[in-house]
């Protein structure tokens, strides 16, 4: 299906997909059709552990210019990784497909991994970006504070580059991701109905620090919720519902996004 917002757009980034996903075996080619069509001028891969990373590489290496890998070893994904995969993430940050590392951070709804374990992997990460200047992808879930917590000691050496992807939480929580020098990016959460309040800090983040995400497979946006496995031509509507909410057109703000998107990953 060809997006409806094909017209509306001539810039769009979608920052954070898992196109390693098995659901996307046999659609590959007619998805990243579709992400161009709907104004998508490039798509972060990302991994979240050392396979589906290695995979992110090759997939951004087999359509340079469009797709950018970011390598990690997601916090619910620790507790299974053995012993080399954290030096396969070493090594491949020096990938030139690599524009960032992640998905990272901390997770208190899932139980996969003891709290220790993911602390231990969220400050590997976080050496690791900041080694090669690279931008972390953070994942948080009911433990924003444990983030800014354990991130403002780095903070120290100056902003710390990275985004607080498929972001969920308050203005305050977002308040003080903004102060640490991340960016926020937003996802298909933001366009359901009883997301309001989600809505309201999407208005409020600086122009200059806001990206949108797809999270594919997960999550499709209204008006496709529930329309499985979500794909990155969809963030066209994610980027519809928050323009609106900040009483810009579309085009503008994928313009601006994209431009936000290009500066952190260093995308040309
Ligand atoms: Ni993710």
């Amino acid at each position: 299906m060809i997006s409806p917002h094909t017209q509306e757009y001539d810039l769009l980034y979608d920052t954070h997909a898992h196109l390693t996903d098995s659901a996307y075996a046999a659609t590959l080619p007619r998805l990243l059709e579709d992400a161009r069509l709907a104004g998508l001028v490039a798509i972060n891969v990302i991994g979240f552990d050392a396979a589906t990373s290695r995979q992110a590489c090759r997939l951004a290496d087999s359509h340079p210019g469009f797709l950018y890998a970011t390598v990690g070893i997601q916090p619910n994904s620790a507790a299974a990784a053995a012993a080399d995969d954290w030096d396969s993430i070493v090594k491949l940050a020096t990938d030139p497909t690599v524009r960032g590392i992640g998905e990272t951070g901390l997770d208190r709804y899932w139980d996969d991994t003891p709290w220790e374990v993911q602390q231990d992997y969220f400050e590997r990460h976080i050496v690791l970006a900041r080694r090669h200047d690279l931008p972390l992808v953070i994942h948080m879930r009911e433990c924003g504070q444990e983030i800014v917590s354990q991130l403002t000691p780095h903070a120290a050496g100056g902003p710390i580059r990275g985004v607080m992807h498929s972001f969920t939480g308050d203005w305050s929580l977002c308040k003080q991701c903004l102060d640490l020098g991340l960016m926020i990016s937003f996802a298909g959460m933001v366009t359901f109905k009883k997301s309001g309040d989600l809505r309201e800090v999407a208005a409020k983040v600086p122009l200059e620090s806001l990206l949108v995400e797809t999270d594919s497979p997960y999550l499709s946006p209204e008006p496709l919720r529930g329309r499985r496995p979500n794909e990155p031509a969809r963030v066209s509507h994610t980027a519809a519902v928050i323009a609106a909410s900040r009483g810009m057109s579309p085009a503008e703000f994928g313009e601006a996004t994209t431009a936000n998107a290009k500066r952190l990953f260093g995308v040309d």
